[in-house]
């Protein structure tokens, strides 16, 4: 079988997200195959059933599927899985939701998703064969996308879906399509409130080397431990390799000078440090952060504030000065041709009209998350006012994870949030979608790949590029190195207004 290398954007939207959609591998004719071997086992089959069903067998040998998981999993990876139909929620109500499982912190390793290197590790994969199609809304399958990528727990709303924080995805596939999906992606299973019969066949894959899940399934009743292993104490048994041994495995506890054995199986790994509510840092908002790479502070000015911003702008129009297109070679980012307004420094307006401005360098709001953020010793580079009117055009997405360079590094470690360079946009008006404006892809900043054209231009959002709406007083922060980011053109037919800072590390220094 020839060996595929996948394309860039593939790796970038893998990369990013922890799921690819390869639309269209079955025909209609194994569509129909697959659809009526499930008609004939029925609604109620059982796992085993399906797995054991001839008709279906060749979903999990699929050329299409093993060349992908190939070029993720490396060439000697092995079949975890047997095709089964996803779990099938139909009861409609909330009370109904699974609890979301996955994510990367803490690591398991024998399924974890990493770059080290340069050699990329995912060593586990679910492929997911869409049998019939699974629209906007129908519910069934949902994701975290990038989460993959985190290595902050996830937030114990997150989990249970009392909040989805606006992370929660609910893939769209039609009948055909393959989803690929690292197997420490977060993800569950929504109430499905769809048409017809949900009907996802899974197999899941494993690099070579690693754990399979079949280990879980064995009791270790099977005592196959060699004769001599019998005068041994039950905890030197318990650490002694045992081909038979069930998962989880045996934990035997020690203060150094005694050993015991625990009464339950199960996973014990002590870390040197202990989470700390007393931090400052709302733990959603780390998460957000560390996922996505952007965070938006809602209602952080009043409605008196506002009003003296805006009418410090109405009161100075000949500070505003009107340019060129930001949007380069995009079409789809084009406008109509009017230029983009801008007002420089608008802190150093003559007084009154400064000092709304002044008043956002350093507000409690920003300054409690900047420390988390950066660290101390951030300073402020930069104010502009982004003013542009209808039908000017957007800004071409630039910045990413990748190449690394001094000033897009970002990395969590033991706790902390490392970034370099920080965007801070104060939002003067309502922005939605109609209006346009910043868009970004959350994500980007840990990616080991290359923004690909369509991103940077829009051509091909590959259903990644995310524009991120807001109430007049909100403040979007964004890493203005390390995470992709533009603005799609202004359509709103008041004015853009939006007060733009950069912020830059202690580490960093440019003459
Ligand atoms: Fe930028």
């Amino acid at each position: 079988m020839d060996k595929r290398e996948m394309t860039n954007e593939e790796n970038y939207h893998f990369d990013v997200t922890g799921y690819l959609i390869i639309p269209g591998v079955l025909t209609p004719d194994q569509l129909k195959a697959c659809n009526e071997a499930l008609d004939q086992l029925g609604n109620t089959a059982s796992p085993s059933c399906v797995s054991s069903c001839a008709g279906l067998h060749f979903l999990r040998d699929h050329p299409v599927l093993t060349q992908y998981v190939e070029a993720i999993c490396g060439e000697d990876f092995l079949l975890d899985r047997s095709p089964h139909l996803l779990e099938v929620n139909t009861n409609g109500s909330e009370d109904a939701r699974v609890p979301l499982s996955g994510g990367s912190e803490w690591q398991d390793w024998s399924r974890a998703y990493r770059h080290h290197s340069g050699t990329r590790f995912c060593q586990g994969l679910r492929a997911i064969w869409a049998i019939a199609d699974v629209n906007e809304d129908d519910g069934g399958l949902v994701v975290v996308s990038a989460s993959h990528n985190s290595s902050v727990d996830a937030p114990q709303d997150l989990v249970s879906g009392d909040d989805d924080m606006g992370l929660v995805v609910q893939p769209t596939l039609q009948a055909g399509d393959l989803l690929l999906c690292a197997e420490s992606v977060m993800w569950g299973i929504r109430p499905w409130q769809g048409q017809g019969p949900q009907r996802l066949l899974e197999c899941g894959y494993i690099s070579a080397g690693v754990r399979p899940s079949a280990a879980s399934e064995i009791t270790g009743e099977d005592d196959t431990m060699p004769e001599w292993t019998a005068e041994l104490t039950p905890v030197q048994r318990a650490v002694l390799h045992n081909p038979n041994r069930g998962y989880p495995p045996p934990v035997v506890h020690s203060d150094g000078k005694t050993v015991s054995l625990s009464a339950e199986p199960g996973i014990l790994h002590p870390s040197i440090y202990k989470r700390d509510p007393d931090s400052g840092i709302d733990e959603k908002e780390f998460f957000h952060w560390d996922l996505c790479g952007h965070l938006v502070l809602r209602g952080v000015m009043d409605a008196d504030w506002l009003a003296a911003a805006n009418e410090a702008i109405d009161a100075n129009p000949d500070q505003i000065s009107t340019g060129g297109s930001a949007a380069g070679d995009s079409k789809p980012l084009a406008g109509t041709g009017v230029g983009r307004s801008s007002m420089g420094n608008p802190w150093q307006l003559p007084a009154p009209y400064g000092e709304p401005f002044q008043r956002m360098i350093a507000h409690p709001a920003l300054i409690q998350r900047m420390n988390w953020i950066m660290g101390s010793g951030y300073e402020c580079m930069m104010c502009n006012g982004f003013l542009s009117g209808k039908g000017s055009s957007g800004h071409a997405l630039h910045a990413n994870g990748y190449p690394p360079r001094v000033a897009n590094h970002y990395r969590q470690q033991n706790g902390r949030v490392y970034s370099e360079y920080l965007n801070v946009a104060w939002q003067l008006r309502d922005v939605t979608l109609a209006d346009g404006g910043f868009v970004c892809v959350p994500g980007s900043h840990k990616t080991h790949y290359p923004m690909p054209d369509g991103i940077r231009t829009c051509d091909n959002e590959m259903d990644m590029v995310r524009h991120i709406e807001m109430k007049a007083g909100d403040v979007l922060l964004f890493l203005a190195s390390a995470q992709t980011h533009g603005a799609y053109p202004w359509t709103g037919e008041q004015n853009r207004r939006m007060i733009f800072f950069q912020y830059r590390s202690r580490n960093l220094y440019a003459p």
